[in-house]
């Protein structure tokens, strides 16, 4: 049987219930986001085919105490609802408060390796993260190993070279003629500066790019310029500090990929997904003593 899809063309979850465990107490039928699940009369029962459809949100999964609902189809097994560790096990506020004042970005590495462990509790830690499009269509690549990472970072640079064009007064005009403003002035007063600072420190044996990082994590996404990545490696950096590990992301990253087929087949990249942000990784070299007040640009309570 074929894949049923939702309105967007995308695989839909198939939700079910098991009515010897179901309770009727309707809370699948509250949390459900899409309407999938309704009450009919006393009882939860799947609505049919029309509307966007199961989601595989996990909502249903999540709340029913009995484990009646399961989800599967959109990546999701019977399996995925387990019981949650006991409140004593969970961070409190201030424990994750004080976990968020220490993280920094890293950019000192200890020469010291990383597990495949490591990184998969990591990446365990980070598949948590609220997604656009859940479970998730976020992609990841690891890339371990110095020598590999140093490997990775002589291919970008190379790409950052063809940037260089930009530069010149040819280039300048060629911007003109292809890029908005907005994209222009970001090439002109971020993406250049920082390449040829990266390329300069190069020629010198320094890595302005990856820090010398023993590992770098590139978040990828089917869907162009989505949020899904960003927030995948946002958590990614918060699992880092609770592992007592380093991170630091990397934006520069992707713009090199997307403008290479060649080097996205070569770094694992598949066809037709858009690379986003990366993240270096691995043991800090420095350790932070003191935290630093965080403040947004501005908040209006309207
Ligand atoms: C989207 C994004 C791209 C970034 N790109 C780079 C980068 O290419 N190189 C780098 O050294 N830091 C990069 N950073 C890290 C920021 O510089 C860092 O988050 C900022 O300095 C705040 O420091 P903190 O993380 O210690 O609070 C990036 C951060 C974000 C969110």
């Amino acid at each position: 049987m074929g894949k049923i899809k939702n309105m967007s063309g995308r695989e839909r979850g198939i939700p079910s219930i098991d009515a010897d465990l179901c309770t009727a107490c309707g809370l699948c039928a509250r949390v459900c986001p899409t309407s999938t699940i309704m009450m009919s009369g006393d009882k939860p029962c799947i609505t049919g085919d029309g509307g966007f459809g199961c989601i595989a949100c996990g909502q249903c999964v999540a709340v029913c105490a009995e484990g009646a609902t399961r989800v599967t189809g959109r990546g999701m097994s019977p399996e995925d609802g387990f019981v949650l560790p006991p409140a004593s096990e969970r961070s409190t506020a201030k424990g994750l408060e004080a976990l968020l004042e220490s993280r920094r970005s890293m950019r000192q590495y200890k020469d010291q390796p990383l597990t495949h462990e490591t990184i998969d509790r990591l990446l365990t830690m980070a598949s948590t993260a609220p997604m656009g499009f859940p479970p998730s269509d976020v992609g990841v690549i690891v890339i371990n190993g110095k020598e590999r990472v140093q490997e990775f970072a002589e291919d970008l640079c190379q790409e950052f070279k063809k940037w260089l064009f930009f530069a010149s007064p040819i280039g300048s005009l060629v911007m003109r003629g292809v890029m908005d403003k907005a994209t222009r002035d970001m090439m002109k007063d971020l993406v250049l500066p920082i390449t040829i600072e990266i390329l300069e420190a190069r020629k010198k044996g320094q890595d302005f790019l990856f820090y010398h990082a023993p590992c770098v994590i590139v978040f990828y996404d089917p869907m162009k310029d989505t949020v899904d990545p960003s927030i995948a490696g946002s958590f990614a950096t918060i699992a880092a500090e609770s592992l007592g590990l380093g991170s630091c992301m990397i934006g520069t990253v992707a713009p090199a990929l997307k403008g290479s087929r060649e080097l996205r087949a070569k770094w694992g990249i598949p066809d037709g997904q858009h690379p986003s942000i990366a993240m270096t990784l691995g043991y800090g070299a420095v350790s932070y003593k003191r935290g630093i007040r965080r403040r947004f640009a501005s908040v209006r309570y309207i």
